[in-house]
């Protein structure tokens, strides 16, 4: 079992700060590269980090490419950097990847995009509101008074009641957990009756990862590191990359790659689109229709419970049951129909014929997800009001390409997943007609039924990519000269 080096991980790689319902998400452009170093090598000492859980206010912080840049980091060094995160989110070939285009197009981004880049992220979480507040304004006063860097947006995240998300199903249970994080398996085993526990190396830089291999880091050269402020880069010749020449050191060590997208729900569009498509013979609404075709839509009914075991109606007693696979109970997608939410995003054991196999190549293909939501739950969530609502989503992998970009693309937004034809995602997927048929197939015996003329429920308002360094990394980072 590896040990993780908890004093130099950042707390939020192995704690979504359950404790902390209350956070903000403050994006910052660095306007005086002196001042900004200044600040971030005192953070560095300031960040929570993952040996132990604090009471009060936790602060992680990241950085973008953008942000590196700015810091004055050296192009070689910028150079080891993976191509999605060097690339940046709102680029053509990324958004092509994450199919951000129409509503979601960059362009229209409210940050991330080219009109509003990003450069650091720091992040409070806090117990309440009023202890919130106070850490924050005393970063960003002492941002200002440095002038180090200008605040682009301070985007305040919450948690709903009963765990849920903005449509109002329940969510954060599908969750893998990090190898050497014991205190969160045994957390996870007794919530949900199941723990899968994934490679460090596929969350945490400086571990192997699911193929056995230390994921790709960033580095520096050993002469551009005069403290001795980062560790050896003691990968093997035969594992580096071309980039990876000569006496290093590990920028990456202990570091992740956080993506962060913000992500409106439209809330009332949802329930108005599954009452028109359940509306029965006499013409009037049917609740319990509704919910059942939202439910299929997610693979969970609102309490949690997964269709999987809970076919015909919800059963709030597994609100939070994760025990399950598909291809033993429900190869069929009888129960959970293959294009749902949860099966696409995490196919388990079905992603083949063979179980064994799904499983292993599954689990290269995992994230952590640390989502928040902005904007305050609806009165009515079938009546449309004013409120800018949705879902911070933020996770963490050692390869955004192989992780997210991969479950965004080849699961979630896949027109052909598992056989289905010209269908994508029915919760969070491009419902574009020069894309897919806008159809979600619900598998059914004798007859299966297709929903038809789906609509984009969820739209990308901002996002970007984030490396979140080690401590000594955010301390190198910091007394760069
Ligand atoms: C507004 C956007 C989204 C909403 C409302 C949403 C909602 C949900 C819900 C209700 C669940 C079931 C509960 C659970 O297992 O946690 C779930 C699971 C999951 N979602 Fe999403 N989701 C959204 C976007 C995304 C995106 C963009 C991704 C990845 C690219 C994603 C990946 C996952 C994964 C990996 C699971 C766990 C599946 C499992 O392990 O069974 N979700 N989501």
């Amino acid at each position: 079992m590896v040990v993780l080096e908890r004093r130099d991980i950042q707390g939020v790689v192995v704690s979504g700060y359950g404790h902390l319902p209350r956070s903000a998400y403050l994006l910052f452009r660095i306007e005086d590269q002196a001042a900004a170093r200044a600040w971030l090598g005192a953070m560095a000492e300031e960040v929570t980090d993952a040996a132990g859980k604090r009471a009060e206010c936790s602060v992680n912080v990241a950085l973008t490419y953008d942000g590196l840049a700015a810091l004055g980091l050296d192009d070689d060094a910028l150079r080891t950097f993976p191509l999605p995160f060097t690339d940046r989110m709102d680029s053509p070939r990324r958004a092509t990847i994450l199919g951000d285009s129409g509503e979601s197009a960059p362009a229209g981004w409210d940050w991330g995009n080219a009109a509003n880049r990003v450069h650091v992220l720091l992040m409070v979480f806090g117990p309440d509101e009023a202890e919130l507040e106070t850490v924050v304004t005393r970063f960003t006063d002492g941002i200002a008074a440095a002038g180090a860097m200008s605040l682009v947006a301070n985007l305040p995240g919450h948690r709903l009641p009963g765990g849920k998300e903005h449509f109002g199903f329940r969510d954060g249970i599908g969750q893998p957990i990090i190898e050497g994080n014991e205190r969160r398996a045994e957390k996870q085993l007794a919530r949900t009756g199941h723990v899968t526990v994934v490679k460090a190396g596929e969350f945490v830089l400086g571990y192997p990862n699911e193929y056995g291999l230390p994921p790709v880091s960033p580095v520096v050269a050993a002469a551009r590191d005069p403290l001795g402020l980062l560790p050896e880069y003691d990968v093997p010749d035969d594992l580096r990359f071309s980039s990876h020449t000569g006496p290093l050191r590990d920028l990456g060590r202990n570091g992740s790659y956080l993506v962060f997208r913000q992500l409106r729900q439209d809330v009332a569009g949802f329930w108005a689109f599954l009452d028109d498509a359940t509306r029965g013979a006499t013409g009037g609404p049917d609740r319990a229709a509704q919910e059942r075709l939202g439910a299929k839509f997610v693979g969970r009914w609102p309490s949690g419970a997964p269709l999987v075991l809970a076919p015909d109606q919800d059963d709030p007693s597994l609100a939070t049951a994760n025990d399950f696979s598909y291809a033993a109970l429900d190869s069929h997608g009888f129960a959970c129909p293959l294009g749902s939410h949860v099966r696409r995003a995490n196919p388990r054991d079905a992603l083949r014929d063979d179980a064994a196999e799904s499983v292993r190549s599954v689990r290269r293909h995992r994230i952590v997800r640390l989502g928040r939501f902005y904007g305050d739950v609806p009165a009515d969530p079938r009546h449309a009001d004013d409120t800018d609502r949705g879902i911070y989503f933020l996770c963490l992998n050692a390869d955004i390409e192989r992780q997210f970009e991969f479950v965004q693309q080849t699961w979630l937004n896949d027109t052909v997943f598992r056989g289905l034809d010209s269908e994508t995602d029915p919760l969070v997927g491009d419902q574009d007609d020069s894309l897919c048929a806008r159809t979600m197939t619900i598998q059914a015996d004798p007859l299966r039924r297709k929903v038809t003329n789906l609509q984009r429920f969820v739209t990308t308002r901002g996002g970007s990519y984030f490396f979140l360094p080690g401590l000594n990394a955010l301390r190198y980072l910091g007394a760069l000269a």
